[in-house]
């Protein structure tokens, strides 16, 4: 956990001395948008650049968003959510980045018209993406706890870990927003034009 979170603080010098004695971060800025993609970047750039995160960025997920970039955003709300809750001496950061960009690893769009496979999506997936992630990268047991119960409570077993619950917060942020937004993007493209 120690080291996660001085990892963090890597990135820029003036990071190095804020951390330097002060695990509370008591008076600590917050994270800026910048060094929480640094961080995302950081942690989970080989499952960014995976060729199966190419089925994620033609798969839609809500509205106009894909499910790669809502996957890349669950991540970094996760990050501000630990950031914003002084939860660093909690969480494994490495193991947070990782179980976002991974919770919805599913590689399929489960839009498309199928044979019945795509059925009960919204209670399967969530082990689809976590068998998926198995076959593509080393996770542990944080990692894939956090995938398999990041749809709780539509699923029935809650996470285990703090990590888990963050990213079933975040997504489910993440999922509203996105819904929302592109309704009223819609709704504002059926206005009639002055
Ligand atoms: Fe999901
Ligand atoms: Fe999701």
């Amino acid at each position: 956990m120690e080291s996660a979170i001085c990892g963090i603080y890597r990135y820029g010098q003036q990071w190095d001395r804020g951390c330097v004695g002060n695990k509370g971060r008591k008076g600590m800025d917050m994270l800026s948008r910048e060094r929480i993609d640094a961080i995302v970047h950081r942690y989970g750039r080989d499952i960014l650049e995976h060729e199966h995160m190419e089925i994620a960025k033609r798969s839609m997920q809500h509205g106009d968003i894909t499910t790669f970039e809502h996957s890349l955003r669950v991540a970094r709300l996760s990050v501000r959510i630990a950031d914003r809750l002084r939860l660093w001496n909690h969480v494994n950061l490495r193991a947070l980045v990782r179980a976002a960009l991974l919770h919805d690893y599913f590689l399929y769009d489960w839009h498309d018209a199928d044979d019945g496979a795509h059925r009960l999506h919204g209670f399967r997936h969530p082990y689809t993406a976590e068998r998926n992630a198995r076959g593509d990268f080393e996770i542990d047991a944080i990692v894939s706890n956090s995938i398999r119960t990041h749809m709780f409570p539509l699923t029935p077993i809650p996470p285990k870990y703090l990590e888990g619950f963050i990213v079933n917060i975040a997504d489910t942020l993440s999922a509203i927003q996105e819904t929302f937004a592109s309704r009223l993007s819609r709704k504002d493209e059926r206005k009639p034009r002055p």
